[in-house]
């Protein structure tokens, strides 16, 4: 299985991750595929956008790196892509990270991002730009609402979702439209 986990910048992913690989059982069944160490150690991108203050990926060339590192993974090992382009890569389901947008403000706010930034991600969580983006590439969506949650708990539910659908089942709780920050939207 290859689970794509996406979510806007700040919601958390690399966080989760940290939370399968140091956890002694599930860091043997889950292999991480972090997304954004790859395009910069293997120069995926096509240079800095300065306006967006962010690099432009090249997701064919990112694509087949993940290819590549995957067909080096054991069969049976399970298989997460971390990161927020991970949505557009091919996979069997695509888990989106959510969080309220007023903490998505704290956070990168702290990461030192300018504020048109901070405020960019922001409002494109507040308008669920990432998971539309994820159902639109991928049949097979979940999302986690994360608030108040703590890394630990958005790991178990990363790996009750890819368990539930190994096993045949729907995980309703995930499903698209769970998590609604409407009344958020004027921040
Ligand atoms: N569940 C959580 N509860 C509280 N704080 C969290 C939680 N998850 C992450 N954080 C904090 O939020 C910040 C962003 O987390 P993290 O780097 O994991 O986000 P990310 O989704 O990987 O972002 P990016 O897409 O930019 O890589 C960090 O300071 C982290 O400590
Ligand atoms: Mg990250």
């Amino acid at each position: 299985m290859i689970a794509a986990l996406t979510g806007t910048p700040g919601t958390g992913k690399t966080s989760v991750c940290t939370a399968i690989r140091e956890s002694p059982e599930f860091s043997i069944q889950y292999r991480i595929i972090d997304l954004n160490e790859l395009v910069f150690s293997d120069g995926l991108h096509t240079g800095k956008d300065d306006v967006r203050d962010s690099y432009a990926v090249d997701i064919g060339k990112l694509e087949n790196k993940v290819k590549q590192e995957t067909s080096l993974i054991p069969a049976g090992v399970d298989i997460i892509m971390e990161g927020h382009l991970s949505h557009f890569l091919p996979a069997d389901i695509v888990i989106v990270l959510r969080a309220e947008p007023r903490e998505i403000m704290e956070r990168l706010g702290k990461r030192n991002y300018s504020t048109g930034k901070t405020r960019e991600n922001a409002d494109a969580e507040a308008l669920d730009v990432i998971l539309v983006e994820s159902v639109e590439m991928c049949g097979n969506v979940f999302e986690i609402n994360t608030t108040g949650k703590s890394p630990q708990d958005v790991a178990i539910c990363v790996v009750s979702i890819i368990e539930s659908v190994k096993n045949g089942k729907n995980p309703e709780e995930f499903l698209p439209g769970n998590v609604n920050w409407i009344e958020q939207a004027g921040l």
